[in-house]
């Protein structure tokens, strides 16, 4: 038997096609998906394969945001900070308005709160990448401040358009101000008063489920242990995304 000079050794796995190709392309940049149809045309009767793209609602969403100017919030963003994860996702977990880090990078939970997050996530057992994370706002309020009300409000038709899109089988409020846009818990309540409960949240014909927990910024500020109560409320809404009680 002569052996296979060195180097020249090929990977055994077929190449892909241009049809599989252009699947896998479509489905990693644009998180849009794709299918492939033979069509016949009249009157030639060629037969030609067409590419259906459709993309999806929360995609749509996402660009809708990255131009909003709904309020004057939009005059001293640098970007608009859409959700990220996937647009199936079982959990998603509302922040309140993206800081600095938020606002340079477009993307939410970015700066000391998101390692905080991702750090109870992953003692949750749940991974960062697979759970969707949005806020109530979407552009960064200028120096920090705390979201208007009526910044909130303009910001609410996003909020309700990301839920109905993704059908999420639990949200999970962090901290005050998710809780209070979604309306279970009042003004002037403290947060205490419902964290760790759940709720019933009807939105039109459909009922979500809502899970308050705290902010991963208050984890950073209190001198009690919170990271602890974060981990286990995300323990049980994962179980919750599962089909549990
Ligand atoms: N705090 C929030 O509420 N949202 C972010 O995206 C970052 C920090």
């Amino acid at each position: 038997q002569s052996a296979r000079p060195p180097g020249r050794l090929r990977s055994r796995r077929k190449p892909l096609s241009s049809t599989l190709r252009f699947y896998a392309y479509i489905r990693r940049f644009s998180n849009s998906t794709c299918v492939a149809k033979q069509c016949r045309f009249w009157p030639t009767e060629t037969t030609t394969t067409v590419f259906i793209v459709t993309t999806s609602r929360i995609s749509i969403l996402d660009q809708r945001v990255r131009t909003c100017s709904m309020c004057s919030l939009c005059d001293t963003r640098s970007n608009a900070v859409v959700g990220s994860g996937p647009h199936n996702a079982s959990v998603l977990l509302l922040g309140e308005a993206p800081g600095a880090n938020e606002d340079r990078t477009g993307l939410p939970f970015q700066g000391l709160s998101g390692k905080i997050l991702t750090e109870a996530l992953s003692q949750a057992n749940l991974d960062r990448l697979s759970v969707r994370i949005s806020n109530v706002v979407r552009c960064r309020p200028p120096g920090n401040r705390p979201p208007t009300p009526a910044e909130m409000d303009s910001c609410k038709s996003h909020l309700i358009e990301e839920i109905e899109a993704l059908s999420p089988k639990i949200i999970v409020t962090l901290g005050a101000s998710p809780a209070r846009a979604l309306g279970i818990l009042k003004q002037r309540e403290p947060l205490s008063s419902v964290r760790g409960s759940v709720f019933d949240l009807s939105i039109d014909a459909s009922t979500y489920r809502v899970l308050a927990t705290v902010h991963p910024a208050y984890a950073l500020r209190s001198r009690v242990k919170v990271l602890p109560v974060m981990v286990a409320d995300l323990k049980r809404a994962s179980d919750l995304s599962l089909g549990g009680n």
